[in-house]
């Protein structure tokens, strides 16, 4: 594995995960990931900035032999292990080095890795470390990811190191415009890791907008050499500004369902309205998350089964109470053979959001001429002021 060089005396020693297609049990990763960590060599220190998901400490420590100066001190802007997993390693090869992170960061270091608090030195907003003509300073970001989470900044060359925030998972590239689809992938890594933490994310992004910036490395996915070009994007994304967009996620076992919901999505159509349709449960949840950044309602359609919401219908509702997206509405389409339940069990869920729900379509058996007209009902209620 190759090292890169950034700047002078700033050098890329992470790891690119090709083959990875299942993050935290839950998102996909079409394009692998990268773990990025980086080494920055001052006169007389060295920092190496976050590291890398365990399994790949022999590739992290090989590319610190290639450049030849070992770290003295082990920043840990963020606690999970895609990042900090090789800490333990780290300190054990290298006895002197000390762990610089938050408050937060040295109480997760030691529940989860079992650091000692005598290895860890603590830093908070605005402590720097001076490494010899080389400056890093460091800023709390809680929340983007964890509570833990900061940023660093090295003065000189003016690089933020923001670890997950400002990221995307790709293994491709080692600068953006390497990465054709980037701003996709961006998005879509926003929706699933980020859109969750809005508020905090505005705030990490204030830290990050006082800074000036010729870099941003974050810990996954590529190196923005034009920083306003990301940061102008996340303004829209944790402030949610939605586009005249519906996403719909729906499964159904007959048909009758999907009858129901391939009548919204025409009227919708008809309206002018941009739809995104994700049937459930083939869908990809990194699309179905990158879509929600920026819709302005949501559609779910599910039947009932077993006296309840189908299971796959549960699971995209929960999903959608957990990723927090900033639509202002929601509706639900379902059907039931001989008893229902799928409704009932659709808004319970559904009432840990913010969502207003502007209307039930609960339909016994097929789907008849009235039910389409109130479909279509639907799609004019879900869409009202737009
Ligand atoms: Fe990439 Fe929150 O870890």
């Amino acid at each position: 594995m190759a090292t890169i060089q950034l700047e002078p005396g700033v050098h890329w020693v992470g790891v690119k995960d090709w083959g990875r297609r299942l993050f935290d049990g839950l998102i996909p990763l079409p394009q692998g990931t990268s773990y990025n960590a980086y080494l920055v060599r001052g006169t007389h220190s060295c920092a190496l900035i976050d590291t890398v998901n365990p399994g790949f400490e022999e590739a992290l420590l090989s590319n610190l032999r290639a450049v030849g100066v070992p770290p003295t001190h082990i920043v840990m802007n963020h606690a999970e292990p895609d990042h900090a997993g090789a800490i333990p390693r780290l300190l054990g090869e290298f006895p002197d080095a000390r762990l610089l992170t938050s408050v937060k960061g040295k109480e997760m270091a030691h529940a989860l890795y079992s650091i000692p608090d005598e290895r860890v030195d603590t830093v908070g907003t605005g402590d720097t470390l001076e490494l010899g003509g080389k400056t890093l300073q460091f800023s709390d970001a809680p929340f983007v990811h964890w509570p833990e989470t900061m940023f660093t900044y090295l003065r000189e060359e003016k690089i933020l190191f923001p670890c997950d925030f400002l990221g995307a998972h790709s293994a491709v590239g080692v600068y953006t415009d390497e990465l054709e689809d980037w701003e996709a992938a961006a998005k879509r890594y926003f929706g699933e890791i980020m859109m969750p933490f809005r508020k905090a994310g505005q705030r990490a992004l204030q830290t990050a907008e006082e800074l000036d910036l010729r870099l941003i490395a974050p810990s996954h996915g590529p190196v923005h050499q034009d920083p306003e070009r990301v940061l102008s994007l996340y303004r829209r994304w944790t402030e949610g500004v939605t586009e005249p967009k519906v996403t719909v996620a729906y499964v159904s076992m007959w048909g009758a369902t999907e009858r129901l919901v391939l009548a919204l999505v025409h009227a919708l159509l008809e309206q002018g309205v941009s739809v995104r349709v994700f049937p459930l449960p083939q869908t990809d949840l990194g699309e179905l998350a990158k879509e929600l950044v920026d819709s302005r309602a949501v559609v779910l359609g599910g039947p009932t089964v077993l006296g309840g919401l189908h299971p796959a219908a549960a699971y995209a509702a929960l999903l959608v109470r957990a990723l927090k997206p900033p639509a202002e509405r929601a509706a639900l389409l379902t059907s039931y053979g001989w008893g229902g339940g799928a409704a009932r069990q659709a808004e319970e869920i559904l009432q840990g959001t913010k969502l207003e729900l502007a209307g039930v379509l609960e339909v016994h058996g097929a789907p008849r001429a009235e039910h389409y007209t109130q479909a279509a009902e639907l799609a004019a209620t879900l869409t009202r002021g737009w």
